[in-house]
């Protein structure tokens, strides 16, 4: 008999062809809402659940699944699963790193860009045929080329976002809490440096460190008072990372000049005051949103669930 699997919600049909071979799945929604409640009674006679990011996998749901041997989720981050509840009940949990790296770096670029040089607001500008002429101080945006550039977290995506700098000419510091040795500095030609000096120094701050208490709010609102006026910050990463309403009132109080966001504090909830202002720039977590990267992402999660359910170890485990 084939191990039975909840996939949450639809994913893609190369993920599900692989899965038919191995598993018997439920698909748990075809819409957007999947409520707790149906959450718990789907899980019920499952082995194993592959889950989204939105798919929020805490102590309940895993009580809930009795046989549950493994949850793959869909993302690298995993912060939507009670990961030291599965582990303490005996189940796997895996993630899906590596196949977005690029493609969430190369969005990060596109948001840097966006921000710095206004292309959303010149784009709705033109559209509403608003364009009557050229004029000497029409969008003026921020330069990139040469400027600093302060990441914080230095890892997989990081280090993405760092090899790209080199072609705008920047000078790249970074904060993590494990300093990249000598040999990588050099690689990624990244200078550590305390969080307080990055703020106070980076002319772009882009963060991507994964979400934990540490870094919950670790952009609270002093720290945004360390930034500089002209300075934009970008947040790939999670939404909590930054205190959404201190990023707002500091936008609104152009303590910063501009910022950047994929991601929010309390998703699908955006805080109200941001859609006003002219100095920010919104995506719907599009992170690592390419049809390749997000098939990737959907097959890397069916192999490491059927890995899991077959005695393998999984290739990603958390
Ligand atoms: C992840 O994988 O954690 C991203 O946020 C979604 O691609």
């Amino acid at each position: 008999m084939k191990p039975k699997v909840l996939v949450t919600r639809k994913i893609f049909k190369e993920a599900l062809d692989y899965l038919e071979d191995h598993v018997e799945y439920e698909i748990g929604t075809l819409e957007r809402e999947l409520t707790k409640q149906d959450l718990l009674i789907k899980v019920k006679n499952k082995q194993g659940i592959l889950s989204l990011l939105v798919d929020s996998i805490d102590r309940d749901v895993i009580d809930a699944a009795p046989q549950l041997k493994i949850i793959a989720n869909c993302a690298v981050g995993y912060d939507n699963i009670d990961v030291d509840y599965a582990r303490d009940k005996g189940v796997l949990v895996t993630n899906t790193p590596g196949v977005l790296t690029e493609t969430t770096a190369d969005l990060t670029w596109a948001l840097i860009l966006s921000v710095a040089r206004r292309i959303p607001q010149a784009d709705f500008f033109t559209r509403a045929k608003m364009y009557k002429g050229w004029e000497l101080d029409l969008y003026l945006g921020r330069e990139v080329t040469g400027k600093c550039l302060g990441i914080i977290g230095m890892g997989r995506i990081g280090k993405s976002v760092a090899s790209k700098a080199r072609a705008f000419r920047m000078k790249v510091v970074y904060n993590d809490p494990h300093p990249l040795d000598e040999e990588e500095e050099a690689r990624y030609q990244a200078s550590w440096t305390s969080l307080e000096e990055l703020l106070r120094t980076a002319d772009i701050v882009t963060l991507h460190t994964s979400l934990t208490p540490e870094t919950t709010h670790l952009i609270s609102k002093d720290k945004l008072r360390l930034m500089k006026k002209e300075a934009i910050l970008v947040n790939v990463s999670r939404g909590p990372v930054v205190d959404e309403r201190a990023l707002a009132e500091a936008l609104e109080k152009r303590h910063i000049w501009a910022a950047g966001l994929d991601v929010y504090e309390r998703e699908p909830e955006i805080e109200d005051r941001l859609f006003s202002l002219d100095n920010v720039v919104l995506l719907p977590h599009i992170g690592s949103a390419t049809f390749e990267t997000r098939i990737r992402m959907a097959t890397m999660a069916a192999k490491n669930l059927v890995q899991g359910l077959t005695g393998q170890r999984p290739d990603h485990l958390v």
